[in-house]
């Protein structure tokens, strides 16, 4: 991930705790995050932006107008809780807003890391810390999601749908390069590529001819490719060959819920959405759970670690490492949400990391 420089221009958080447990787990997330702002005396301003089911609902509006620029131009970073409300079958809001913002400011890298942080939480038999950690570099502004496509005689017997996946040489070429960008940067030795290419003649076939020839360019690294079946079978067997992967925007959709599962549940789940350089923007890979909305029972780790992501971006470093370790440190401690297997409400897990962060000792606690 890209680090600027921690200096002390402001820097301004837009906050979007969306529907459902997105609000839980956001709340718990901005307690962290104001913990660790007041301990390094970071230059964050936070807006609560509250644009929702709820609003949708009373004012048919999802993204106001301009909002993407105010963004690109007013903001250092966003958050994001979960979108998805059961009012809202066709996810008219949640399209807009989270794939609006995702595709709007071009946010090409859905940067997902898959890390194992008790091995008592992974579902697999004998597999240690070691063996569950790898990032996955999800395409995140085409493929399946353009919507682009329609339909013909909708309602009738011989209705048609057509739904295309779309591939430009720029899209494929600049994520896989900052999939061996990031390996060749943290020290890794090797990135998978998983494609469809048996199938898909045309747009995996680009991504075939993309990959190998930016692998070719990152000789130290070792290039390798998998079909994406035959990739979901392999994460279950052996994760433990796995270092960075990179696919399309419909696979890292897939295979990120499964690595997920590795880790432990989507309760523990992190993403950054990027763009090297701009406004990004971070979220829980889970969604906005409707039957655990409003219970205290959603586990905030997710939304705690997207803060730490999010730290790292800003130029935060240390902030983000303690954040990431208080939620490492609580797990091992049992002090968990009942998904890990503990008894903690939200509220309390939130309360647990925010403590850890005002208090656990560092090196250079600047
Ligand atoms: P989901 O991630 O909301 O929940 C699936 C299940 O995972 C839950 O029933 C729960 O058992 C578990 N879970 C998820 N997050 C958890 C947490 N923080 N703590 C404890 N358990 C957790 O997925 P879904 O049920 O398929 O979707 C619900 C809604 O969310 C839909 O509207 C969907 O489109 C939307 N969604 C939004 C996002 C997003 O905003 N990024 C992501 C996925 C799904
Ligand atoms: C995710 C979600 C979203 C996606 C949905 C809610 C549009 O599943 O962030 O993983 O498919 O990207
Ligand atoms: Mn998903």
């Amino acid at each position: 991930m890209a680090s600027a420089p921690s200096d002390r221009r402001p820097q301004r958080i837009a906050v979007l705790p969306g529907d459902g447990i997105g609000v839980d787990v956001t709340a718990e997330a901005v307690k962290v995050l104001d913990v660790a702002s007041e301990r390094w005396n970071l230059p964050l301003e936070l807006v609560e932006i509250p644009w929702n089911a709820d609003r949708y609902l009373e004012t048919g509006e999802t993204l106001p107008a301009g909002a993407l620029d105010a963004f690109r131009d007013e903001y250092s970073a966003i958050l994001i809780g979960a979108y998805g409300d059961p009012r809202v079958p066709d996810m008219k809001h949640a399209g807009d807003i989270l794939l609006g913002i995702r595709f709007g400011l071009d946010l090409y890298i859905n940067f997902r890391p898959i890390r194992l942080y008790d091995e008592r939480l992974c579902p697999l038999k004998g597999k240690t810390r070691d063996d569950v950690n790898f990032v996955v570099f999800r395409e995140n502004t085409e493929g399946a999601y353009v919507g682009v496509g329609g339909q013909f005689k909708r309602g009738t017997l011989d209705e048609i749908a057509v739904q295309e996946s779309l591939y430009s040489r720029k899209g494929v070429e600049r994520i896989i390069r900052a999939a061996f960008e990031y390996a060749e940067r943290e020290g890794h030795r090797k990135v998978c590529m998983a494609d469809k290419s048996n199938v898909m003649q045309h747009g995996h076939e680009l991504w075939q001819r993309v990959y190998w020839a930016v692998a070719e360019e990152y000789s130290e690294i070792e290039a390798s490719h998998l079909f994406v079946d035959a990739l979901t079978m392999q994460m279950i067997r052996k994760p433990e060959a796995f270092e960075v992967i990179v696919t399309n925007n419909m696979f890292g959709d897939i295979v990120t819920d499964l690595g997920a599962a590795l880790q432990g549940g989507l309760g523990v789940a992190a993403s950054a959405n990027l763009h090297p350089g701009q406004t990004s923007m971070f979220e829980p890979v889970h969604g906005s759970a409707p039957k655990y909305a409003g219970t205290n029972r959603a586990n905030p780790m997710g939304a705690v670690l997207s803060v730490s992501l999010m730290l790292d971006d800003l130029g935060h470093r240390q902030a983000a490492e303690v954040v990431e370790a208080a939620v490492e440190r609580s797990i091992q401690a049992g002090n968990t949400t009942a998904d890990l297997g503990g008894s903690l409400s939200t509220t309390e897990v939130g309360d647990a990391l925010a403590a850890f962060v005002a208090d656990a000792v560092v090196a250079d606690s600047r």
